[in-house]
C-alpha cells in the first residue's frame, strides 16, 4: 500500500481518502462522492477497528459484507480500496496509542471511555498509510470529526479534515452500519430521534434557547416510542469545544445517544 501511494506521489496526484469501517450504505458513499470531486486518486478503507469497541459491544456482531463493499466501491470507481488484516495493523508488540484529551471526555466519550483512542489511534495509522491531502468524515459522528480536526491540528498532520451532511432514510433517520440491528417496529422506533431534535429546533427558531426547556421537549417526545430503551444523553454543546452551553445559540449542536432496544443509535443537528 504504501509503495503504491509512494507512485502516487512521484506523479503529483492529489489523495482522498474515506475511511470506513465497511457494511457501505449512501452515508458512506456521499463522503466517497465528496472525495471524488475534490481529488484524483480516491482511497477508501474499510477495517472493523477492534480498539475503538468495549468489552460489552458490537464487535463480534458488527455487520459485514466485503463482497458487497467492493462492488459499491466499483460502482462509485474508487481507486483502491485498502482492506488490511488486523494482525497487519496491530502486530504483536503494538504499544503505541494516541490520545485527544478534554474533548473524549464529553457527549459518546463519557460512555465509551477507550473509544476515541481507538479511532484517533487507527486513523493516524491509516493518515501515515495513506498520506491523503484530504479526508472525508460525515457529521453523523460529529464529536468523532472534531477529535480529529483537534489530532491533526496538534500533531502537525499534513491531512486537510472535510466535514460531510448527514445522510438519511426518508423517515428521517440517520444512515447507519447498526440501523441492520433494528427490527421493524424497532425501526419506527428509531425515527423518533431525528423528529425530535427537529422539533427542538424548531422551538430554537421560534426564539426558545434554554437548554433545559429544549432536552426535556426532545426526551418526552422519544420516550413516547415503545422501543426506546434508555436515553443515554441528550446535551446541547459549543460546536468546537463541545460543553453544553448555558444559553443556545445559532451554530450549537444537539446530540443525543439512546438505545433502541438493544442497539445504541446516536444523532445530532446543528442549529
Ligand atoms: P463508520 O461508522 O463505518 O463510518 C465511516 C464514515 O462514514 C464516518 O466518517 C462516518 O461519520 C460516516 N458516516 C456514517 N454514517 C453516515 C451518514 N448517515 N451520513 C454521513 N456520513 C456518515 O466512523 C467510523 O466508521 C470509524 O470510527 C472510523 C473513522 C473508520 C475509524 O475506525
Amino acid at each position: 500500500m504504501k509503495s503504491i501511494i509512494k507512485n502516487y506521489k512521484d506523479s503529483k496526484k492529489s489523495i482522498g481518502f474515506v475511511p470506513t469501517m465497511g457494511y457501505l450504505h449512501e452515508g458512506h458513499i456521499s463522503l466517497i462522492r465528496c472525495a471524488k470531486k475534490e481529488n484524483d486518486i480516491v482511497i477508501v478503507s474499510v477495517f472493523v477497528n477492534p480498539i475503538q469497541f468495549g468489552k460489552n459491544e458490537d464487535l463480534d456482531r458488527y455487520p459485514r459484507n466485503i463482497k458487497k463493499d467492493i462492488q459499491l466501491c466499483e460502482k462509485e470507481k474508487v481507486d483502491i480500496l485498502f482492506n488490511p488484516l488486523y494482525k497487519e495493523m496491530y502486530p504483536k508488540g503494538f504499544k503505541t496509542y494516541i490520545v485527544v484529551e478534554d474533548l473524549t471526555s464529553t457527549l459518546c466519550g463519557r460512555y465509551r471511555p477507550n473509544h476515541f483512542k481507538g479511532v484517533t489511534t487507527v486513523v493516524a495509522k491509516l493518515f501515515n498509510i495513506v498520506k491523503p491531502d484530504r479526508a472525508y468524515f460525515g457529521k453523523k459522528d460529529y464529536q468523532q470529526l472534531v477529535v480529529i480536526k483537534q489530532m491533526v491540528q496538534d500533531l502537525n498532520m499534513d491531512t486537510q479534515v472535510i466535514g460531510c451532511p448527514i445522510i438519511r432514510e426518508k423517515d428521517g433517520v440517520a444512515m447507519s452500519s447498526r440501523n441492520k440491528y433494528l427490527s421493524k417496529e424497532e425501526r419506527t422506533s428509531a425515527s423518533a430521534l431525528n423528529k425530535a431534535l427537529l422539533l427542538a429546533k424548531n422551538l430554537f427558531i421560534k426564539g426558545q434557547t434554554d437548554p433545559q426547556v429544549l432536552k426535556k421537549e426532545i426526551q418526552s417526545l422519544i420516550m413516547r416510542y415503545p422501543k426506546i430503551k434508555e436515553i443515554q444523553y441528550i446535551e446541547i454543546v459549543n460546536p468546537k469545544t463541545l460543553k453544553p452551553v448555558k444559553t443556545v445559540k445559532k451554530g450549537d449542536i444537539i446530540a443525543l445517544a439512546v438505545f433502541v432496544g438493544e442497539t445504541r443509535l446516536i444523532d445530532n443537528i446543528e442549529l
